[in-house]
């Protein structure tokens, strides 16, 4: 069944080849998915030499731990590690027809990533970004053809969870839009079309959710009451184990766009700001005793 919103499947390009722009920890997960759904060649970069290697190494390695849970054969161990290649020249994307980047999150950042892609690939290349939180259309404003661009906004563990945000910007063209439904499908993932609003969804409804545990936290409640609060009602993790999980730096970066739309709804806690920039990643550590506790660098933030 087509997904509510997706254009006529008979307008999708065919993916035969797959650029990620960026080689952190979610691209390598993007890049990973790419390659084992679609089996086509798929090439990374990133600002230097030595990111672009350790990317393509995590994805091998990923490759292996697969092979030795048995969900890959040896042959097809060696037919995606060598489907798998880095480059620091963006020449290398020049027939790749659909490009995702997962760099930082950062308007200017992506824009400027779009801009110099567009120089090396074909007018009717996918230009698609997992942004969590900024607008598909001004991303795309000032490219030579802004009608290629789509959000493809994917979840932590990207291997795992089964939801796809495609985000459809003022601009964006049917054909566009019906291969990045088409790719969402090949990647084994259940597409929803949703609106170029601030966060999209599902980060729009977490970002609040997050929020309010820290809030709550900031006026005076422990972390292990607060984070605990919902365990009763069977989540998959608590609040603050799933900030660890998405990094506090990308929820903080999701949190800010949502406060600048919405100031009346998103606050800006300044513990939280002082987390992020002591580069803090987790709440929860664990004791000597092998105890989960809170880490008592973190509680010293908030008091
Ligand atoms: N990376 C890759 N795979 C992982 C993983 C990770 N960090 N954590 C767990 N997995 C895999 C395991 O290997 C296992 O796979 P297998 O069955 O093939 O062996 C599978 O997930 C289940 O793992 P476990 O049995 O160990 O653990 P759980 O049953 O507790 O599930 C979980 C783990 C899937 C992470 C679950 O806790 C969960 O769904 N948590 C909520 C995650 C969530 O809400 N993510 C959305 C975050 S928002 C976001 O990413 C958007 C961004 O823009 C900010």
């Amino acid at each position: 069944k087509r997904p509510a919103g997706a254009p006529d499947k008979s307008l999708a390009r065919e993916v035969k080849k797959v650029g990620v722009v960026g080689a952190g920890l979610m691209a390598g997960q993007l890049a990973l998915l790419f390659v084992r759904r679609l089996e086509v060649p798929v090439v990374i970069t990133d600002i230097d030499q030595e990111r672009i290697d350790r990317g393509v190494a995590y994805i091998h390695g990923e490759i292996d731990k697969l092979a030795a849970k048995g969900r890959l054969s040896p042959d097809a161990v060696n037919k995606l590690k060598a489907l798998v290649t880095g480059s620091l020249d963006k020449a290398a994307f020049a027939d790749a027809d659909f490009v995702i980047e997962a760099v930082f999150e950062e308007m200017s950042v992506k824009q400027q990533v779009f801009a110099e892609l567009e120089q090396h690939v074909s007018a009717e290349a996918i230009l698609a970004t997992n942004t969590s939180s900024l607008s598909i259309t001004e991303m795309a404003s000032k490219l030579q053809h802004p009608e290629r661009v789509v959000g493809f906004h994917f979840f932590n563990p990207v291997a795992v969870l089964p939801l796809l945000e495609v985000v459809r910007g003022e601009r964006t063209d049917d054909a566009a839009l019906a291969t990045a439904f088409k790719v969402g499908k090949q990647l084994k993932k259940s597409s929803v079309l949703v609106k170029d609003a601030p966060a999209f969804v599902v980060n729009r409804l977490l970002t609040r959710f997050m929020g309010e545990v820290i809030a709550t936290v900031d006026e005076g409640t422990p972390f292990e009451v607060a984070d605990n609060a919902l365990e009763p009602l069977g989540l998959p993790m608590t609040p603050m184990v799933l900030l660890q999980l998405v990094g506090p730096a990308v929820a903080q970066h999701v949190n800010e766009t949502m406060h600048a739309a919405y100031p009346d709804r998103f606050g800006i806690s300044a513990n939280m700001q002082r987390f992020v920039e002591a580069r803090k990643t987790a709440v929860w550590t664990t004791d000597d005793s092998g105890k989960q506790v809170v880490d008592p660098e973190v509680a010293a933030l908030w008091e």
